[in-house]
C-alpha cells in the first residue's frame, strides 16, 4: 500500500560547533499544499531545508518521507525531490536550455524525454524568448526562474525553495507566486522567506519559526483568527512611540500630520483610546518573532 504523501519532521536539532543551536527540537508534519516557512534571518530556515533535502544530517532527530527515514535512506526522497537552494549558482556560459538539458542528463532523464520536459519547463517559467541566450545575460529574476525550472525537472513530489524571492523586484515576486500556486496540487511545496507578502496569498499553511523553534503552524485564516482583538490602533507622539516600543510589539508605525499612527499587538488594551483593528499576517509574524512578546509568553 502506498504510504501517505507527507513529510514528518520529528524532534530535529541542528548544532554548529559547541554553542550554536540552529534548530531546537523542532517537530512538524507537512502534507500536500504550499507551506510558507516564515522566519527572520538566522531563524534556522536554511538549516532545516538542507536537512529536508538530505544535503546535511541533523545533530539529532528524524525525518520521514512517506514513512521512510530520509537520514538513514535518502534515495527515495532524492528521486522525488526538487530543491532550489538559497544561493543557486548557474553556469554562466550555457543558455537556459543547455543548462537544463545538462542537469536533466545528470539526473538520469532519457534524452528524448529530457528535451520535451526542458521545452515544457522553459515555457512554464516564461523564458521561451530568452532560452537561447547565455545565462550571464539574465536578470536576477530570470536566473531564479531557471532555478525553479531545474527544481521541477523530475516532476518532484516534494519541492523545497529557499528564499526564492530575494533579489526579485515586486513584479517578479508576483510572477513567482503565481508560478508556485499554479503547480501546487499533489505535492508538498515548502517555501521559506522572511517576507510575509511572499506567502500570505498562496500558502495553505504557514509555519513561523525563530531561533530554531517552531512558534506557530496553521492556516493563514486560523493564525489571523487567533489574533482577533489583539491588534490595536493608536495615534501617539514621537516620545510615546519610543516608550511603547520598550514594552510592546509595535507592528506598524507611520508618521502623519497629527502624530504617529501605530499598530500594537497585545492581548489587552495597551493604552486608553487604543481601538481594535483587523489583524494582518504581518502583525501575527511580528508578534511571534518579537523578543518582548516571547519573553511575555514564557514568563
Ligand atoms: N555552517 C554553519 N556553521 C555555523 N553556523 C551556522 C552555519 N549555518 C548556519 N549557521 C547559523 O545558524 C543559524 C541559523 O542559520 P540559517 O539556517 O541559515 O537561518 P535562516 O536561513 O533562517 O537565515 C544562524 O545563527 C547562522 O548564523
Ligand atoms: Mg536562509
Amino acid at each position: 500500500m502506498p504510504q501517505k504523501m507527507q513529510l514528518e519532521i520529528q524532534n530535529l536539532t541542528q548544532r554548529y560547533g559547541k554553542d550554536k543551536v540552529a534548530l531546537d527540537n523542532l517537530s512538524l508534519t507537512l502534507k500536500p499544499g504550499i507551506i510558507g516557512l516564515l522566519g527572520p534571518n538566522g531563524a534556522g530556515k536554511s538549516s532545516l531545508m538542507r536537512i529536508l533535502s538530505s544535503i546535511s544530517k541533523p545533530t539529532q532527530g528524524t525525518v520521514l518521507w512517506q514513512g521512510d527515514d530520509i537520514i538513514k535512506n535518502p534515495n527515495q526522497l532524492r528521486k522525488e525531490l526538487g530543491y532550489l537552494p538559497q544561493s543557486f549558482g548557474v553556469y554562466e556560459n550555457l543558455t537556459a536550455k543547455e543548462f537544463l538539458l545538462y542537469l536533466a542528463s545528470l539526473k538520469g532523464l532519457p534524452s528524448k524525454a529530457a528535451a520535451i520536459k526542458v521545452d515544457e519547463l522553459i515555457e512554464m517559467v516564461n523564458l521561451t524568448d530568452a532560452a537561447k541566450v547565455a545565462l550571464k545575460g539574465y536578470s536576477g529574476g530570470m536566473k531564479q526562474r531557471v532555478g525553479i525550472a531545474q527544481a521541477l525537472l523530475n516532476d518532484p513530489k516534494l519541492l523545497i525553495v529557499d528564499e526564492p524571492t530575494v533579489g526579485l523586484d515586486p513584479e517578479e515576486r508576483a510572477r513567482f507566486r503565481h508560478l508556485l500556486s499554479d503547480m501546487s496540487g499533489e505535492r508538498v511545496i515548502i517555501l521559506s522567506t522572511h517576507i510575509v507578502s511572499d506567502v500570505e496569498s498562496i500558502a495553505d499553511q504557514i509555519a513561523i519559526m525563530n531561533a530554531g523553534k517552531l512558534l506557530a503552524f496553521d492556516t493563514p485564516e486560523a493564525l489571523l483568527k487567533k489574533m482577533n482583538k489583539a491588534v490595536w490602533h493608536a495615534v501617539v507622539d514621537h516620545d510615546e512611540v519610543k516608550v511603547l516600543r520598550q514594552q510592546y510589539c509595535i507592528s506598524h508605525s507611520a508618521r502623519r500630520s497629527d502624530g504617529f499612527h501605530i499598530s500594537i499587538v497585545c492581548h489587552e488594551q495597551p493604552l486608553p483610546g487604543a481601538v481594535n483593528i483587523e489583524p494582518t499576517l504581518e502583525d501575527v509574524f511580528l508578534f511571534h518573532t518579537h523578543s518582548k512578546s516571547q519573553a511575555m509568553e514564557s514568563a
